[in-house]
């Protein structure tokens, strides 16, 4: 008798009984306690209650009595003999049904899989076939990925796949990359998954609408329960990623936080995006959801505290690997390569733009470019500046011009003392220009001081001296 028969019959019993095969939990309480494991023990490292544990298996336990009929009961404490009674009782029936039940692996002849009646068969969700996942990413774009960002990919392969952290965001300026990373993420470990979806925020789209594009995606929630309302919808889907190994990736989240308020507010009629993020992160599941903004809303620092399996990364410059960038587009002076893309804080899209105003006005010549201040930054750029910019409050705005008009960076006191606002309002406006990514903090000397980022002082500097 060992532990893998008493599962695979578990899932023949559940199975028959429910129309589903058992999920991870009913799998690690069977485990726990053929183990003799408590149930605070299971609870534990299964990450959730030990109310919700006993919960489940006092039902678990209802459903495997009912297969042993004569009015037999099966609890934590007789498991193992109840089902050695019962293996004993159908030894000729049981020893043909040794095999490969769902995904559970089970000891034995594979070459005798278990028949279930093909009434079973028929309700059973179709399991996904591991060497094709179900991959929807008809609302992915096809990126450029020719910087290498190996380190990013590790921590982010590591979040997912060993320390399988449920909920990874993914932030940083415009054009940092944040979509490429996560399109080349998704090539290198789509094997590892069951179903894997991408969803763009970029029309706005409200919470309840991608709910239900999510729902709709899981094909097995049966028709009847994809009109219903958002909380089913919302625990079908937990129940989805509960069953399956499901990664989620929503682009571009920042399309549905509020503009002219500090940084992470969602806009009004989106505030249930905080709800599902919650969810994900405190539920317990197999699935990850990753999702790629240019800022944080205010409730993941709060998840964070609690400790909920969630991961932040936070992209940054490409540094001199963005070199092959300025080189595919063909510029000169190699020698003044790290200077432009500093200047351009090593984003690879405003980086792409400069390369290409450099060769239209200056032959690629990089030196010539860096002569003329203040420097000249094209269209195409200021339109993204500007994005950024009228999402500030005015007081953001004010501290923003104030710090760029110095040519060192300031501290905390010297802002204070250059403005008629409270404490309180000058250090939440700092905060959330550095959330944004528009202020870099600087450590010097036991203290801590700000500098506007460098594309967004030349920026400023430009609109000053052409008004
Ligand atoms: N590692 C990289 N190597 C080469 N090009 C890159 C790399 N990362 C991003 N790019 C290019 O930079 C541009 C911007 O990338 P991407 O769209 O991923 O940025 P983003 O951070 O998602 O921007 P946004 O927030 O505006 O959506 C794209 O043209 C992309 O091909
Ligand atoms: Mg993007």
């Amino acid at each position: 008798m060992d532990f893998q028969e008493l599962l695979a019959w578990a899932d023949q019993q559940v199975l028959a009984h429910t129309g589903k095969p058992l999920d991870d939990l009913q799998k690690a309480i069977l485990r726990g306690t053929w183990e003799r494991e408590k149930y605070s023990d299971i609870a534990n490292s299964y990450h959730c209650t030990e109310v919700h544990v006993k919960k489940v298996a006092s039902q678990l336990w209802k459903t495997l009595s009912q297969s042993l009929g004569d009015g037999e009961q099966i609890n934590k404490s007789n498991l193992r003999s109840m089902f050695h009674r019962w293996q004993v009782s159908n030894l000729s029936v049981f020893s043909r049904h040794i095999g490969h039940i769902g995904n559970v692996s089970v000891c034995g002849n594979a070459s005798h899989p278990l028949e279930f009646p093909k009434q079973q068969q028929s309700d059973r969700s179709p399991s996904p076939n591991k060497s094709k996942p179900h991959i929807d990413r008809s609302e992915a774009p096809d990126l450029e990925y020719c910087c290498d960002r190996s380190h990013e990919l590790d921590t982010l392969k590591n979040l997912l796949l060993e320390k399988r952290t449920r909920l990874i965001t993914i932030s940083g300026i415009s054009g940092m990359g944040k979509t490429a990373i996560a399109l080349q993420l998704l090539s290198e470990i789509e094997d590892k998954f069951d179903y894997i979806i991408w969803r763009s925020l970029r029309g706005s789209p409200t919470p309840e609408t991608t709910l239900k594009s999510l729902t709709q995606f899981f094909s097995n929630i049966p028709q009847n329960r994809k009109n219903q309302k958002e909380e089913e919808q919302l625990s079908l889907l937990i129940e989805y990623l509960r069953n399956n190994r499901c990664l989620i990736i929503l682009d571009d989240l920042h399309k549905v936080l509020e503009k002219n308020k500090l940084v992470g507010h969602y806009q009004p009629g989106y505030e249930n995006y905080r709800n599902l993020f919650q969810t994900i992160a405190e539920l317990s599941h197999q699935s990850c959801l990753i999702f790629n903004s240019w800022e944080l809303p205010l409730e993941i620092v709060d998840l964070k505290n609690k400790n909920a399996p969630i991961s932040c990364l936070e992209l940054e410059s490409l540094g001199k690997t963005a070199n092959k960038i300025l080189e595919k587009e063909g510029l000169l002076d190699q020698e003044k390569w790290s200077e432009l893309i500093n200047i351009y804080g090593g984003n690879p899209h405003w980086l792409k733009i400069a390369a290409t105003g450099i060769q239209d006005l200056f032959g690629g010549r990089v030196g010539e470019y860096l002569q003329y201040k203040p420097l000249f930054l094209g269209d195409e750029l200021i339109v993204i500046l500007k994005q950024h910019l009228t999402r500030i409050t005015d007081l953001e705005k004010q501290i923003l011009l104030q710090i760029s008009s110095q040519k060192e960076p300031v501290s905390i006191s010297w802002l204070r003392e250059s403005s008629d606002r409270s404490n309180s309002d000058i250090l939440n406006a700092i905060r959330s220009l550095t959330k944004r990514s528009l202020l870099e903090k600087i450590e010097r000397q036991n203290s801590t001081l700000f500098t506007v980022k460098q594309i967004f002082q030349e920026y400023l500097l430009e609109q000053n001296l052409s008004t």
